[in-house]
């Protein structure tokens, strides 16, 4: 009953000529948005571009990180006054690269998510145990914290409709894959958290994405999964024909 979404998250790769031929070759062919939602997660620099390019098709665009602030003095951030005011639907928050590398921590991610929907855009917010805390058994603690502070101060509206992305650390870009089993156990025990702090329609409604090394030979094993509703996908989306076959195998 919960519609698919699949998101590519292309991180610092392509040029903008790159992304507008990625744009022209998928738009057309991906499935109806009846069937599934598709979204490209692009850097900054292309957005604008490929909003305009997808425009009448099924595809929208979003940002892979932004302030929460709307204006001021923050060298180099990019507002989501501005995202929103050209067109960006979607914007990935709370990368586990994002926490490691530039510093997010749960309260900023919080700080975004409030933000972003404020703007009337949807978070994609990414949650994620290292493989330290995978190991030691810590996942399903490590994870439902993550998501408890990320939420925080949200209506339960708001939850129905945003997207959480399960992503274990060890399986981003590594080629190793959690089980699916293993993956849609940690996703239930995220809609247990969500049903525990808002109600059990929240969690019953939002979606949750599986990423980490996902691919056009295994996304069928993830999305199958009862509490799996699509993928969150980094290498793999960045060629049309792996990101085309990644849409049907989920529909
Ligand atoms: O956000 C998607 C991501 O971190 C997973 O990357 O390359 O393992 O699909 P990848």
């Amino acid at each position: 009953m919960r519609k698919p979404i699949i998101a590519g998250n292309w991180k610092m790769h392509k040029t903008m000529e790159e992304a507008v031929d990625f744009t022209e070759k998928v738009k057309g062919l991906v499935p109806s948005n009846a069937q599934v939602d598709t979204v490209i997660c692009a850097p900054f620099l292309f957005l604008d571009r490929l909003v305009k390019e997808v425009n009448g098709y099924n595809v929208k665009i979003g940002a892979q990180t932004m302030h929460y602030e709307e204006k001021g003095a923050f060298t180099g951030e990019v507002s989501p006054a501005a995202l929103k005011g050209i067109g960006v639907s979607h914007v990935i928050l709370g990368h586990s690269e994002r926490r490691e590398l530039y510093n997010e921590t749960d309260d900023s991610v919080n700080k975004k998510v409030l933000s972003a929907f404020r703007y009337g855009m949807i978070p994609i917010v990414c949650v994620g145990e290292s493989l330290e805390q995978w190991e030691n058994g810590e996942t399903n603690e490590h994870v439902g914290n993550q998501v408890k502070r990320a939420l925080q101060g949200l209506t339960e509206e708001q939850v129905k409709c945003l997207v959480i992305a399960y992503e274990p650390i060890w399986a981003i870009g590594t080629g190793k894959s959690s089980t699916a089993e293993g993956a849609d156990e940690v996703c239930g025990h995220i809609r247990q958290v969500i049903e525990n702090n808002f109600s059990k329609e929240a969690a019953d409604a939002v979606r949750i994405q599986y990423g980490g090394s996902v691919k056009p030979e295994n996304i069928r094993d993830f999305i199958s999964c009862p509490n799996i509703d699509g993928a969150l996908v980094g290498g793999a989306s960045l060629d049309p024909d792996s990101f085309l076959a990644l849409l049907e195998a989920s529909i």
